[in-house]
């Protein structure tokens, strides 16, 4: 494995309520991270037009949108998402598998429609802020009977996943000692990546850290690691 690895894996969450801040940070913190996750907070600062600017820094876009409604609006906003060019949409799976369904559909026809490559679906399972796990077996299976390619979960819950053959992106990862702020399933990078996580969001871990580059560079030293030992 080499560094252009561990880069693949790590999504930097750009929680920020102005598209400026979250520009100058992203640029800041692109040698380590190859996909910018836009969340609800600046998706409604910015829009779509975050998009389009995170691409030009040379970075994919992971909407983290968790969008949960009935399927005709979910499958609509999904289709919007696809043709402004996403690399990545979630879709909450307690939404069950027709609304998970309809959001996979519209966000490939949508990606058609504008002329992208096929952006992958994440069905979120449970979040990592929540400390009870019951609901997530049947919102892996709606993921999976759903078709979307994979699901947001917590590091302990990758393995299952890879059995459902979904891919994984696993939010609240912290380095060791760190504050898990109010993450209640947090691992560290080197857990999940051991446990097979296909990408992992970071976000406080660095943004919050009083050196950003420095936190961002000990992320992706202890993935490098991490993957070479269980390549
Ligand atoms: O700062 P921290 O690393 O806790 O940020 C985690 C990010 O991942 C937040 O933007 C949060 O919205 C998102 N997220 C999550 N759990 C999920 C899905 C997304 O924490 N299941």
């Amino acid at each position: 494995m080499n560094t252009a690895d561990a880069r693949d894996r790590l999504v930097l969450v750009l929680d920020m309520d102005a598209l400026p801040d979250a520009l100058a940070l992203a640029e800041r913190l692109t040698p380590w991270f190859g996909t910018a996750k836009v969340g609800l907070e600046l998706f409604a600062a910015a829009g779509h037009a975050a998009y389009g600017a995170l691409h030009d820094l040379g970075l994919q876009v992971f909407a983290d949108m968790k969008l949960h409604d009935i399927p005709t609006t979910v499958e609509r906003a999904a289709r919007v998402h696809g043709r402004n060019g996403v690399d990545f949409l979630n879709l909450h799976a307690a939404g069950g598998v027709e609304m998970l369904q309809a959001g996979v559909r519209g966000l490939r026809e949508g990606a058609s429609q504008g002329g992208h490559s096929n952006p992958i679906a994440l069905g979120v399972t449970v979040l990592t802020s929540e400390s009870t796990t019951d609901a997530f077996a049947q919102r892996l299976v709606w993921a999976h009977e759903a078709g979307c390619d994979g699901v947001v979960c917590a590091a302990a819950e990758v393995t299952q996943a890879h059995d459902a053959k979904l891919r994984t992106m696993v939010p609240g990862i912290r380095l060791a000692g760190q504050d898990r702020d109010d993450q209640a399933r947090a691992a560290t990078p080197d857990v999940a990546i051991a446990n097979g996580a296909d990408w992992l969001v970071i976000g406080r871990a660095v943004t919050k850290a009083d050196d950003p580059e420095s936190a961002a560079a000990s992320v992706h030293e202890s993935v490098n690691n991490a993957l070479r030992a269980h390549s």
